[in-house]
């Protein structure tokens, strides 16, 4: 789960780990007084003004300006941003809508530095990456420049050690800005390293971390993802998430008790497992990849799924126009074939049946199963095997498309 850079400013906040001042604003009329509000705290007319959305490189986009000429001058930006079509490189050619806006006081700094960190899968171990090349070109040095991120592994028993710390200090060559700004570095790592275990963090993002005038070191923009495996012990992410941001069948699914993953192809599928999910997406793109047919999402019902959800998960699918062919693929174990050709049925009914649908069944009640399918009236396609399956459905996306 992702969050706006504000809250985990705010966030950040709590664990002490310095951010500048500012103010979450919904309205041009929330930005204008948020501005003033700051301008009087800080005593220093320049703002900046921030789109909030869940994704980085706001900045090149235009989605983050600096207010030199006061209140008013923010209040322009606001209007300007609010509401604007932001395209980044993290968000697609279509861009995502401006809904929030954060207004930060503005800060003069001496130099960028990145600094992210991330679990590191392979090794088991959260790791701390680092680099000079601060701002907002980081993809570019990860790419050209590699040897230009500095890497430390933080050991579980230990924690993170404060000479891990020191040796990204004098890596970035922060003595350069004074004898305590490695010092303020160690103890912000401290405090960011405390912030990702305790928060649950799958990625946790500084970028930029600056060095101030004064040689303080300060989180310019925060990027904060949640491990979803720990939701069950953080009951405050319900309020941190932001609908607007999510996939709107996911979430719908996620609240029907499903698992759906939207994805970019054009076969709706509905499997029940995550292996014959996976499976069945291969065997889609194996058969699907030159005649350009791959899957346009899965939904997952399980292995107790009851009809009701069936019938929801069905009707999900139905309703993407991604969609051009509907692929069944059901091992029927503890799930009932028959449970999951009457939820088919009951939401094709509900909503009518405009693709082909492809359906494979095996298992638990697999006979009672097929009979309600062809009993149904409906078109639809039985295959025997998945290799079956998936070529028909090949077929019937190809076929149509041509
Ligand atoms: N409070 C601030 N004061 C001064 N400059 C800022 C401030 N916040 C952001 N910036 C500048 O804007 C750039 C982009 O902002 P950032 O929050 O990193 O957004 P993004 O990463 O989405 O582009 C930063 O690299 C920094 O140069
Ligand atoms: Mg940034």
């Amino acid at each position: 789960m992702k969050i706006h850079e504000y809250q985990g400013k705010q966030i950040f906040a709590k664990y002490g780990i310095p951010v500048p001042k500012g103010y979450p604003a919904f309205t041009v009329e929330e930005a204008y007084e948020k501005a003033k509000q700051l301008i009087a705290e800080t005593g220093s007319p320049v703002t900046v003004v921030k789109a909030q959305i869940h994704a980085g490189g706001r900045g090149k986009g235009g989605g983050v300006k600096v207010a030199k000429g006061g209140a008013d001058d923010a209040k322009a930006l606001a209007e300007k941003i609010l509401g604007m079509q932001l395209v980044t490189h993290q968000t697609g050619p279509e861009g995502t809508k401006v809904r929030r806006l954060y207004i930060e006081q503005g800060l003069e700094m001496q130099k960028e530095f990145y600094l992210g960190a991330v679990v590191d899968r392979d090794r088991r171990r959260i790791v701390f990456m680092a680099s000079t090349e601060g701002g907002v070109e980081i993809e570019k040095v990860a790419a050209e420049s590699p040897e230009k991120i500095l890497t430390v592994h933080v050991d579980p028993a230990t924690g993170l050690m404060p000479y891990q710390s020191n040796q990204l200090a004098f890596g970035l060559g922060l003595q350069a800005f004074g004898k305590d700004t490695p010092k303020k570095f160690v103890k912000f790592m401290a405090a960011l390293y405390e912030c990702f275990v305790k928060e649950d963090c799958s990625l946790l993002e500084v970028n930029p971390l600056v060095v101030l005038k004064n040689g303080d070191v300060m989180a310019l923009d925060s990027k904060i993802n949640f491990d979803d495996n720990g939701e069950f012990r953080h009951k405050e992410w319900a309020e941190l998430q932001d609908k607007d941001e999510e996939d709107k069948v996911e979430l719908e699914a996620k609240e029907a008790g499903l698992n759906y993953v939207s994805l970019d192809g054009n076969v709706g599928c509905l499997v029940n497992g995550a292996g014959l999910a996976m499976a069945t997406m291969d065997i889609i793109k194996v058969f699907g990849e030159k005649d350009g047919v791959s899957p346009a999402n899965f939904l997952d019902v399980g292995g107790g799924a009851n009809q009701e959800q069936v019938t929801k998960a069905f009707k999900m699918i139905l309703k993407s126009d991604k969609v051009k062919a509907i692929f069944v693929n059901i091992f029927g174990g503890i799930m009932k074939c028959d449970v999951i050709a009457n939820g088919v049925v009951a939401a094709a009914k509900e909503l009518g049946l405009k693709v082909p649908l492809v359906v494979r069944l095996e298992g638990t009640n697999v006979e009672l199963g097929r009979k309600i399918l062809s009993d149904s009236g409906l078109a639809i396609t039985a295959a025997t095997t998945m290799a079956d399956g998936a070529q028909k459905i090949v077929a019937a996306v190809a076929g149509g498309a041509k």
